[in-house]
C-alpha cells in the first residue's frame, strides 16, 4: 500500500480536491475512502485505485455545498488540522489515516529533488501551528468579518478573470476591481471581454450565482480578506521595468485596505518590489499581512492549469504563508515554499529560461534555413524516442505579453549583463526580419500583395499584445506593394479582412500564427510557414 501511496497518492489527492473543492474536505473525502480501501487491501483483487476512486466519487458527488466547504477551507488557520495530504519543500508526500483521532497509518515518499528537501520552512500548516501569531499582530476574529472572500485587483484582465471565476466557482465570493470601465461592464454582464477556452460558461455560472461582482471604482477593495494583485507589469519603450507599477497602483486604493485582509502580489514583479510593497503597507499602517505568490498559467490554458499547476506560495511572515497556503490549495493541493525574493526570481527565471529555449530552436532554424535544409524535418528526427531532446521547441515568433519583457525585467535586475536573455531577445525579435529578408531573396516583393495569416501572439488565442505578427506586418509595409492581413481569432483590430478575401488577393502568403484553421489551408499560392502548419516543411 505504501508503494501505491507513493506513486498515486497526489493524483488521488488532486481527485479528492477537485470533488470537493477545497484541500480540507479532499482530505476528509480521501481518508474516508483509505480507510475502506485498508480494511478491503487484502483481498482485493488488482485494482486499488479503480476501488479507491469508485468510493471517492460516490460520496463526493452526494450533495456537497460550495459555499460551505469554502467557508470550513479558510478557517482561521489556528484551527486547521494538521493531518492530510501535503507535498511542501520538506520533501514528503504524506497521507495520514485518522480513526477516532489518532493516526492510525502513516505513509510517506521522498518527492522532490534533495537539493529542495530541508531547503524551505516546512509544511507551512504545520510552520503556522507551531508559531501562529508570532510574527503578527492580526489576531484571528479580524480576518473573518469581510463580506467577500476574495478581491483580484486587475481582475478583468487575462490572467486575473480565470482566477477570480476559478474561486467563485468553488464558492467563494469575489470581487474584481479593475480600472477599465468596459471591461468592469462585460464582466458584470458575464461576458468575457477575451477568448480564454472553458471560462464563458463558468463566469455565467458565477454571475448569475451572485458570486463575482466588478467594480471600476475601489471602494470595493475593503469588502475582501484576500486582496490578490495581477495588474499587468510591462517593460517601457525603453525596456525598463516600471518597479513602481505595483505601489502606484495600490496607491489608488490604499484607502480602502483594511486591517486584517491579506495583499497577494501575483502579477510578474521586479525582484524586490514584494520588500517595497511591505514597506508601503507599513507606512500606511494597515495590519495586513503580505505574500507574493506568481501566476504561472499560459494563456488559453488557464481554467485547467490553475488546478494543475503547483503554486509557489512565499512570504515574510509564517502566518502570510499559511494564509495564502490556504487560499491557493483551494486550487491546487500542491504547494511550493519560497522566501519572496526566491519567489521573484522563479518567475522570472521560468520565463527567460522558455524564452531562451525558443530563441534556441529559432536560431538552429535560420542556421538549418540558410542551408537549404528543412529544420522541422532535422527536429523531428533528432527528437524521435531521444528523451533529452523532448523539449526542442519548434522554430516560430516567440512572443506575447510576457517572455521578452520578463526576460528584459531580469537583465535589467542583474545590471544589464544577461547575455543570454539579450541573445534570445535579438533572435527572437529579429525573426520577422530574417523572414522577410528571405522572401526578398525568392520574391520580388515589390510588386506582391503579401497576406499575413494570424495576427494574435501565439495559435489559438485572440491576444495581440507584443505579437509579431505586427512587427512582420510593418516590415513588409516597407517592401511589399501591399499588406492584407487576417485572423479567426483577434476582434481589437478592425483592419484584418476575412480569410477568404486575402486567399483571393495576396501573392504570397506568410503564416503569423500557427492557428489550427490553417491546417486545410486551400491554396495554390506560395505560403512561408515557419511552425509547419501545413506540414509541408519550413523551409523559406
Ligand atoms: N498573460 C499571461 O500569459 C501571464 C501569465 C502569467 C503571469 N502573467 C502576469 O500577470 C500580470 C497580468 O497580466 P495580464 O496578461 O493579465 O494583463 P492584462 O493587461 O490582461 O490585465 C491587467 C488588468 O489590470 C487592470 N489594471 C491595470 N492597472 C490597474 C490599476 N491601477 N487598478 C486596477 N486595475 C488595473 C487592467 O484594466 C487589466 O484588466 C502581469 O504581471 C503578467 O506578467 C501573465
Amino acid at each position: 500500500m505504501e508503494q501505491f501511496l507513493a506513486e498515486r497518492g497526489q493524483g488521488l489527492m488532486r481527485t479528492a480536491v477537485l470533488l470537493t473543492g477545497s484541500v480540507d474536505a479532499g482530505e476528509d473525502l480521501l481518508q474516508t475512502a483509505l480507510e475502506r480501501l485498508l480494511r478491503k487491501w487484502h483481498w482485493l483483487d488488482g485494482d486499488p485505485e479503480g476501488y479507491l476512486r469508485r468510493t471517492l466519487y460516490n460520496p463526493a458527488t452526494d450533495g456537497l455545498r460550495r459555499q460551505g466547504r469554502w467557508r470550513r477551507k479558510l478557517r482561521p488557520a489556528g484551527a486547521r488540522r494538521r493531518t492530510g495530504y501535503s507535498r511542501t519543500l520538506s520533501g514528503s508526500v504524506t497521507v495520514s489515516l485518522m480513526r477516532g483521532g489518532q493516526v492510525e497509518d502513516h505513509l510517506s515518499a521522498a518527492a522532490l529533488p534533495p537539493v529542495l528537501r530541508g531547503a524551505g520552512p516546512a509544511d507551512p500548516r504545520a510552520s503556522t501551528l507551531g508559531r501562529a501569531g508570532a510574527t503578527s499582530p492580526i489576531p484571528d476574529s479580524e480576518v473573518s468579518c469581510f463580506e467577500r472572500d476574495v478581491m483580484v485587483i486587475g481582475g478583468c484582465g487575462h490572467i486575473g478573470l480565470p482566477l477570480a471565476i476559478a474561486f467563485a466557482d468553488l464558492g467563494a465570493r469575489v470581487g474584481i476591481y479593475d480600472a477599465s470601465d468596459v471591461a468592469v461592464g462585460k464582466v458584470n454582464a458575464a461576458q468575457m471581454p477575451f477568448d480564454e477556452p472553458g471560462a464563458a460558461d463558468v463566469l455565467k455560472r458565477v454571475v448569475a450565482a451572485g458570486r463575482l461582482k466588478a467594480s471600476a471604482g475601489p471602494g470595493i477593495v475593503a469588502t475582501a480578506e484576500h486582496l490578490i494583485v495581477v495588474i499587468g507589469t510591462p517593460v517601457d519603450e525603453h525596456l525598463n521595468p516600471d518597479q513602481a507599477a505595483i505601489p502606484n497602483s495600490l496607491s489608488g486604493c490604499a484607502d480602502h485596505l483594511r486591517d486584517g485582509q491579506i495583499l497577494i502580489l501575483r502579477s510578474t514583479v521586479y525582484p524586490g518590489v514584494t520588500a517595497l510593497v511591505e514597506k508601503m503597507i507599513t507606512r500606511l499602517g494597515v495590519r495586513m499581512d503580505v505574500a507574493f505568490c506568481p501566476e504561472r498559467i499560459a494563456e488559453g490554458k488557464a481554467m485547467s492549469e490553475l488546478s494543475e499547476l503547483p503554486q509557489i506560495v512565499s512570504s515574510r511572515t509564517p502566518r502570510g504563508a499559511d494564509r495564502a497556503s490556504a487560499l491557493f490549495s483551494m486550487l491546487t493541493p500542491v504547494l511550493v515554499h519560497m522566501t519572496p525574493e526566491e519567489a521573484e526570481l522563479a518567475k522570472l527565471f521560468t520565463n527567460a529560461w522558455r524564452y531562451i529555449k525558443f530563441a534556441t530552436a529559432n536560431q538552429l532554424y535560420m542556421m538549418a534555413n540558410d542551408r537549404g535544409l528543412d529544420f522541422e524535418r532535422i527536429r523531428q528526427g533528432l527528437m524521435l524516442d531521444y528523451p533529452r531532446a523532448a523539449d526542442m521547441p519548434s522554430a516560430g515568433f516567440a512572443a506575447g505579453p510576457c517572455l521578452f519583457k520578463d526576460t528584459m525585467q531580469l537583465a535589467a535586475f542583474n545590471n544589464n549583463n544577461f547575455a543570454l536573455g539579450h541573445t534570445a531577445m535579438t533572435i527572437n525579435e529579429g525573426l520577422p526580419l530574417y523572414l522577410v529578408y528571405r522572401l526578398e531573396q525568392r520574391f520580388d516583393l515589390r510588386s506582391m500583395t503579401v497576406g499575413i495569416l494570424g495576427m494574435a501572439f501565439k495559435g489559438g488565442s485572440d491576444d495581440i499584445r507584443s505579437s509579431l505578427s505586427y512587427k512582420l506586418k510593418r516590415i513588409l509595409a516597407f517592401k511589399a506593394d501591399a499588406v492584407l492581413c487576417s485572423d479567426p481569432y483577434v476582434t481589437a483590430d478592425s483592419s484584418l479582412r476575412p480569410l477568404d478575401e486575402i486567399l483571393a488577393l495576396a501573392d504570397l502568403l506568410v503564416i503569423g500564427a500557427p492557428h489550427p484553421e490553417y491546417r486545410d489551408l486551400g491554396t495554390g499560392k506560395p505560403v512561408a510557414d515557419i511552425w509547419n502548419v501545413l506540414g509541408r516543411g519550413v523551409r523559406v
